[in-house]
């Protein structure tokens, strides 16, 4: 298999020769689920819907919820911990986190900075990224961007969300998709080692209003009005935006196999977006993928945003699927609209 290679030019050919040998390698990964389940047969007590709606029209079965006094800076905490411990690297060596969330604890300071000072990473730059549920494969690549550059030696990649709290628990058109949890990953520079083959990101600002949270910003701040109208939950056009996400996600998946010159049937497994059943099939059939390629575990987490493809990489992991050398396909869809997928050689 042919590896990509960066069109760069270099002036001194000692610094060629270093960059070609450079990979940004997955060291480890890790995750965080709250120990709360919320089931489907649950959520009828809070709604007018059933098990056999949501099932049928999601494959979601159950989701986890955060305890009151558990916030996105400490699921994140907690999933990096997890991938620090996996990789044997020590909170003084994280020389960058990037947290990738919709939820932080605030607005400021950055949930990246509430957990450099929790894990106790004291060299690190601490900065979060707002990409919704495309954020762990944006802050991959903005990762990979500072290892490749030979920046930082030691980047800490944290997807995390609280979605529990911006969820508008009467309203049954999504309630019933979202739940809370974290992942991370660890990237480094492994001298030949394997990892992060390409990844592309995209964006179209102009179909923002189909999956945002309209209050709690500067446009429109916190008053009796904004919560009386109920504006400071998540709101979803889901017709549009599944189709939306089908259509992104297929394109962003083939423009990165394309760029590796991987087939489809070369690919050992795909870690999509888990926002819906329905979409990962439509996805992996126009892919002309096999069910078999697919990681699916949104059935016991739901759509947990930033953090989804990043819990589902280290359940892919722990559980032995993914052997050294396994090509992986990570594909995402999101609010802004967002999307992004990445290769990766294991
Ligand atoms: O992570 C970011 C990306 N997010 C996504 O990609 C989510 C994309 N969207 C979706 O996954 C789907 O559109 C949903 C799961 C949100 C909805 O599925 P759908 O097949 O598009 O259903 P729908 O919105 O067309 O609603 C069908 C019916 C409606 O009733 P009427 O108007 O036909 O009488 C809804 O009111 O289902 C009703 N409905 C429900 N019924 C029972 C909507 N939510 C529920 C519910 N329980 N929870």
């Amino acid at each position: 298999m042919t590896l990509p290679t960066r069109p760069v030019e270099f002036v001194n050919p000692r610094a060629a020769n270093e960059f070609k040998a450079r990979t940004c390698s997955i060291r480890s990964v890790g995750s965080y689920l709250p120990e709360k389940v919320l089931t489907n047969e649950a959520i009828t007590k809070l709604v007018d819907t059933s098990d056999e709606w949501i099932t049928s029209r999601t494959g979601i079965k159950e989701r986890r919820i955060a305890a009151e006094d558990e916030f996105t800076s400490d699921l994140a905490a907690n999933a990096a911990r997890d991938a620090m411990k996996k990789g044997g690297i020590t909170a003084e060596e994280i020389d960058l986190i990037i947290v990738a969330t919709i939820t932080p604890d605030m607005l400021f300071p950055s949930t990246a900075c509430l957990v450099q000072q929790i894990i106790g990473a004291k060299n690190a730059a601490a900065f979060d990224l707002e990409a919704a549920c495309s954020g762990f494969v944006y802050a991959l690549e903005i990762g990979q961007q500072f290892i490749m550059s030979q920046t930082y030696n030691t980047v800490l990649v944290i997807g995390a969300e609280k979605l529990s709290t911006i969820i508008d628990w009467e309203d049954r058109n999504t309630c019933v998709l979202f739940g809370d949890g974290a992942g991370a990953a660890i990237l480094q520079n492994i001298p030949n080692s394997h990892g992060l083959l390409t990844a592309t990101m995209g964006a179209d600002g102009s179909k923002g209003e189909l999956l945002c949270m309209p209050a709690g910003g500067s446009k429109i701040p916190a008053s009796g009005d904004s919560l009386k109208n109920r504006l400071h939950y998540l709101r979803m056009d889901g017709k549009e935006t599944f189709k939306n996400a089908v259509n992104a996600m297929c394109s962003a998946a083939r423009e990165v196999l394309q760029r590796c010159q991987i087939d489809i049937s070369q690919v050992d497994h795909i870690i999509p977006h888990q926002a819906n059943q329905r979409i990962i099939s439509a996805v992996g059939d126009r892919l002309k993928a096999k069910e078999e390629q697919l990681f699916i575990n949104l059935d016991k987490y739901g759509n947990t945003s930033a953090a989804s493809v990043a819990i589902a990489l280290d359940e892919a992991a722990t559980s032995g699927r993914l052997k050294r050398g396994d090509i992986i396909l990570i594909v995402v869809f999101g609010a802004g609209l967002t999307w992004g997928a990445a290769v990766i050689e294991w």
